[in-house]
């Protein structure tokens, strides 16, 4: 089993897995060993703070072992990822991988021996939705008629948190006055329509009104924010966008819980006095990516 969006997830599968990050959040001691002797490769063609950090600390605290590879000092810049994966796939139990391309995602899950983890490519973000679903259920006990009204780009991990809402009974909006167009996946939007329970809307006002929880993420794809030939871009999303950033104005009259998978862009998607505000969850929220972590690797390699 691989884990590259959740369209081979149920929704009951899915919540397993929150639950057992919340589980193993409050008994670490009981998980010590859990993986031990066991390896994880993760593979990084694109820059990560957290999904690193929580995936290699989850492994250690597991009684497991990381291997950090960083794409660039490999020779995946050289052969088949086919080839570079029959071999890798040899040698560990799981392998994590940060691609540019979720074709190249696709190689990897079909060449692998061991179960891949998608650490966020151009369309999903799975491992991000997961500690985002935890979070919340941490905060309101249950997810069955949630509203959660995300703010933003329709990206990566807008398309993660449309599925993972929709699987577990959570009520989803979207505000997102750009599609990024590499994130499209027409099949993810047509099997949550059919649930009912996402919309999308620019009246972001309205939207957040009665929410639970507002959701926002950086604007720019992370691969493209310090890029020159994307600089042009950058500057017409920030002047569309800008409208569209969670601060106080917006929040009046709202009791939200406020949610952000970081990296943070101060002053652009969220206003500096949010983040820190009493209703900011952001920081638990990416501590959460630790018990997300480990209770995906508990899933994936319980049986192996
Ligand atoms: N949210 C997230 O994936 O963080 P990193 O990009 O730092 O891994």
């Amino acid at each position: 089993m691989h884990l590259i969006n959740f369209k081979e997830l149920s929704g009951q599968q899915l919540m397993e897995i929150i639950d057992k990050a919340i589980e193993v959040k409050h008994n670490p001691e009981k998980y010590r060993t859990a993986l031990d002797g066991k390896s994880l490769a993760m593979i990084f063609q694109k820059t990560s703070t957290r999904t690193r950090v929580s995936f290699e600390v989850a492994m250690t605290q597991l009684g497991g072992h990381a291997l950090y590879i960083d794409w660039r000092t490999t020779n995946f810049t050289i052969a088949d990822v086919y080839d570079e994966i029959q071999y890798l796939s040899r040698n560990v139990d799981c392998i994590m991988a940060r691609l540019l391309r979720n074709a190249d995602l696709q190689v990897m899950a079909k060449a692998s021996r061991v179960p891949v983890i998608n650490g966020c490519d151009e369309k999903y973000h799975p491992s991000q939705a997961i500690a985002d679903l935890m979070t919340m259920k941490e905060k309101r006990k249950t997810l069955k008629g949630l509203k959660l009204v995300y703010v933003g780009i329709h990206n990566n991990v807008c398309n993660s948190l449309i599925e993972g809402c929709t699987k577990t009974g959570v009520q989803i909006t979207t505000v997102t006055p750009i599609f990024n167009e590499p994130s499209r996946d027409e099949e993810l939007l047509e099997n949550a329509k059919k649930t009912g329970l996402w919309k999308t809307t620019t009246d972001v006002k309205e939207a957040v009104k009665d929410a639970d929880f507002v959701y926002t993420d950086t604007w720019v794809d992370m691969e493209f924010f310090q890029d020159p030939k994307f600089a042009a871009e950058k500057e017409k999303r920030i002047k569309l966008m800008m409208p569209f950033q969670i601060n106080k104005e917006l929040l009046e009259g709202s009791n939200a819980y406020i949610m952000h998978d970081m990296p943070i862009h101060r002053g652009y998607e969220i206003s500096a006095d949010i983040i820190e505000s009493p209703n900011s969850i952001i920081y638990e929220q990416s501590e959460n990516r630790l018990y997300s972590a480990k209770a995906i690797l508990l899933k994936l390699l319980e049986k192996h």
